[in-house]
């Protein structure tokens, strides 16, 4: 009988077997699956586990407080948390290209996390020699059994890691698709805003600015992108679209007015997006009351931006971020 009570139950307890008293660390990446793999670790194993957080300063507005604060006061695990962001920063410092971005992300993201890796398993007590990871059902079937999925753009999947494993690996979730997971974490007590969090790119907001990534254009993405969540929030639309991506066109320029003045701003793309499975997928019609919300909001609220566009374009031939 299939109950996400049964699910716990089994997992938990094949947990701790494979475990016994040894250590884990895992990973956490704001997202829905390693925070549900966590969270069933740490309800097996409670301080045996520890988990990682690196924040590399391309999250989304209030995310790296979602897992900072709510996720360890639902689970009560044990957290270590990297604030990265200069360095990421420093490293994407000229670089607009956007594989070039997708490579530094995610090469700075492995080092700052195998230091951080280090010094746990540095630290006094049992040996650490499980590693987390929220493999889901359809990442195990896609990739034939092994892990790394092939992308036409080199997916770096913040939270799966490193290739030469010193680690066994714990994978609680290795027999669940993307709902099943969803209500486990329901059951385990995680805040919502992590359970129904839509898909958010492992190299973040880093890969929605059109051009070189700054901190002020970060900050200016940050206020446009959580005036489109709250919106899409307030109209009951959250669970009706796969996600809504908003771009900053930081190298286009175009004339506006605003008060009793010309402005020469920035654009955001609003990008929703339906899909079943990101591999294909229609750009969502959403109601034009909403969307003329969202753009006086957004060219009312953030300086610095004056047109909001609508992307109309469906996947194929458009991927679903821009970059
Ligand atoms: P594209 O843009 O390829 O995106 O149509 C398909 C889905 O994947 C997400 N995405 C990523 N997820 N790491 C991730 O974990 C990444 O590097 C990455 N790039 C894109 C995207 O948000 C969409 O849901």
């Amino acid at each position: 009988d299939w109950t996400t009570g049964n699910v716990i139950e089994e997992q938990v307890a094949a947990i701790r077997e494979q475990v016994g008293d040894r250590r884990a660390i895992c990973g956490l990446s704001g997202g829905v699956d390693s925070a549900v793999a966590a969270a069933l670790v740490q309800k097996a194993i409670g301080s045996q586990l520890t988990c990682v957080y690196v924040d590399h300063g391309l999250m989304r507005k209030g995310e790296t407080e979602q897992v900072e604060k709510d996720f360890v006061a639902a689970t009560g695990v044990q957290l270590k948390v990297v604030d990265a962001s200069e360095r990421f920063l420093t490293a994407l410092k000229g670089v607009s290209d956007p594989e070039e971005k997708r490579k530094i992300i995610g090469r700075e993201f492995i080092r700052v996390f195998e230091q951080a890796q280090a010094e746990i398993v540095a630290d006094e007590g049992p040996a650490v020699e499980f590693l987390v990871q929220g493999t889901l059902y359809p990442d195990v079937v896609e990739s034939g059994g092994g892990t790394g999925t092939a992308n036409i753009k080199s997916h770096h999947n913040v939270g799966g890691l490193p290739e030469d494993l010193e680690f066994q690996l714990i994978e609680p979730l290795r027999q669940l698709f993307k709902d099943e997971v969803r209500m486990v974490g329901q059951e385990l007590g995680l805040p919502d805003e992590i359970v129904h969090r839509q898909p958010f790119p492992g190299p973040g907001l880093g890969i929605r600015i059109v051009g070189e990534v700054t901190k002020e254009r970060l900050d200016l993405l940050r206020e446009a992108d959580a005036i489109a969540r709250e919106e899409l929030t307030a109209a009951g639309l959250d669970r009706d679209i796969w996600q809504c991506p908003v771009v900053l066109l930081a190298d286009v320029r175009s004339v506006g007015v605003q008060g009793d003045g010309r402005t020469y701003g920035h654009p955001v793309v609003l990008r929703p997006v339906s899909s079943e499975d990101a591999m294909t997928a229609d750009w969502s019609r959403l109601p034009y009351d909403v969307l003329a919300k969202i753009s006086t909001r957004i060219t009312n609220e953030v300086r610095e931006v004056n047109r909001v566009v609508l992307d109309v374009t469906s996947k194929p031939p458009g991927t679903i971020e821009w970059e």
